[in-house]
This record gives C-alpha cells, sequence and structure tokens, in this order.
C-alpha cells in the first residue's frame, strides 16, 4: 500500500532570506516511513526542510512553504491509500513576501500574518474510503479536548496527542485518540520504538478498509 507522510516543519518566507518556521526536527515522521518500509509498504514522503535523510527505496518529495505542501499532498494522496500528517506546519504567513532582504529602517516593523492552508483537513475532504492520522501537538490542560476538536474538524480517522516536549527530541510520548474520541493507547520511548507501535496500531484498526487496494 502507498502511505502518504507529512513530516518535518514548513516555511514562511518574509523576504528572500528570511523566514518564520519551527523546531521540529522531522524524527517522529521519518521514523514512521522506517516502520511502514519494514511492514512491507510504500512510504510516500513529503518532507519540509530537515536534516535527516530518507531511507532507500522510499519517494520523497521535498518542500518548503505551506502552500506546497498543500499542493504536493493533494496531487500525491490521489495515489495513496492512506496518510499520517506529522508536519508541524506554519498555520501563518507574512501577508507579503519582499523581494530581496529588508532593509533596517530605524522605526519597528509591523508584520502582517495571514492564516495559511490546512493540509490535514483538505486531505479529509477528500478522502472517501482512504483514512487519515493526523498528530496534534497540545501544550495546555485541554489537549484532550482540543485534540478531539482537531480530529473531528479534519475529519480523521485516529488522532495522535502529543506535547510539545516532543519538538526535536530524539524520544517521544504519545496518545492515541480513534474516531469515536475515545484514547485507545499511549505508547513512549525512543520515536523508532513509537512509530512502530504507532504502525502496528494502524495496521490493526485502518488498514483493513483498504486491503483490497495494492
Ligand atoms: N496541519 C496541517 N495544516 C495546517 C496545520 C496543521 O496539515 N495548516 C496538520 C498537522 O500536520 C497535524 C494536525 O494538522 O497533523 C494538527 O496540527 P496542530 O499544529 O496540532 O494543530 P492546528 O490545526 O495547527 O491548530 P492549533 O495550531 O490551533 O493548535
Amino acid at each position: 500500500m502507498r502511505i502518504l507522510i507529512t513530516a518535518g516543519p514548513t516555511r514562511e518566507y518574509l523576504d528572500d532570506v528570511r523566514y518564520l518556521s519551527n523546531a521540529s526536527s522531522g524524527r517522529m515522521g521519518y521514523a514512521i516511513v522506517d516502520a511502514v518500509l519494514a511492514a512491507g509498504h510504500q512510504p510516500v514522503l513529503v518532507s519540509g526542510p530537515v536534516s535527516l535523510t530518507p531511507p532507500s527505496g522510499c519517494e520523497v518529495h521535498h518542500v518548503e512553504t505551506t502552500e506546497e505542501l498543500h499542493s504536493v499532498c493533494g496531487r500525491l494522496f490521489v495515489d495513496c491509500q492512506g496518510a499520517i500528517a506529522t508536519a508541524a506546519v506554519c498555520d501563518y504567513r507574512p501577508r507579503e513576501r519582499f523581494p530581496g532582504k529588508l532593509a533596517k529602517t530605524g522605526v519597528s516593523l509591523e508584520l502582517e500574518l495571514v492564516e495559511t492552508a490546512d493540509v490535514l483537513a483538505d486531505l479529509g475532504q477528500q478522502k472517501g474510503e482512504r483514512w487519515i492520522v493526523g498528530f496534534a501537538l497540545e501544550s495546555d490542560e485541554f489537549a484532550h479536548i482540543n485534540a478531539i476538536r482537531k480530529l473531528k474538524q479534519k475529519n480523521c480517522d485516529a488522532i495522535v496527542l502529543n506535547r510539545p516536549t516532543a519538538i526535536g527530541s530524539t524520544t517521544n510520548r504519545i496518545e492515541i485518540i480513534d474516531r469515536a474520541g475515545n484514547s485507545v493507547a499511549t505508547i513512549s520511548g525512543a520515536k523508532s520504538d513509537v512509530a512502530r507501535d504507532l504502525w502496528t496500531w494502524i495496521s490493526d484498526h485502518l488498514l483493513a478498509r483498504t486491503s483490497g487496494s495494492s
């Protein structure tokens, strides 16, 4: 089966040399790519800029901005049976990208930000019989409520709740929340182990829906 996996951060440019982004290392997504490959499936990786090398045998598409992630995922999802969205997507971009390098003016600069596309929500709208798994990065005491809201809003089949400590780390602690909004598993450890166990859960609970496909 072909499984679309997004990983890493996106970047939103203010001018040709400066951008907004985040500290995502891409490790969780790349570990899931390894787990999918090890299980004999075909990961289709759409990666933001990270310092990791994708495994050989994996189809990779490099993107930088949310707009690129959006259009590449929209195109590739058509030929995939499911998607796992680990990417730490920038929710906002500067309204304007200035050409060249903005020079100092001696006065404060106001930056206007506009929302970017929600890539996962769009995949959720077009998924049909396919499945999608999102990641919810939550920092406050309403983590579960927020994660379940994202699960429903983005039409996910499961959502993986994790915390900001996961960003840039080699380990993670995740909670899998199923379509009904129930917390069904907690997994912690090295991201490679977490990825393997998450993939096992996805195989057992979601793959059956599309197992008739190649
Ligand atoms: N996501 C996406 N496109 C966006 C924002 C998020 O595809 N513009 C995906 C992420 O890859 C993740 C899920 O949606 O799988 C949830 O991302 P998260 O950052 O936790 O939540 P947001 O939807 O961005 O909401 P908020 O920032 O308000 O918490």
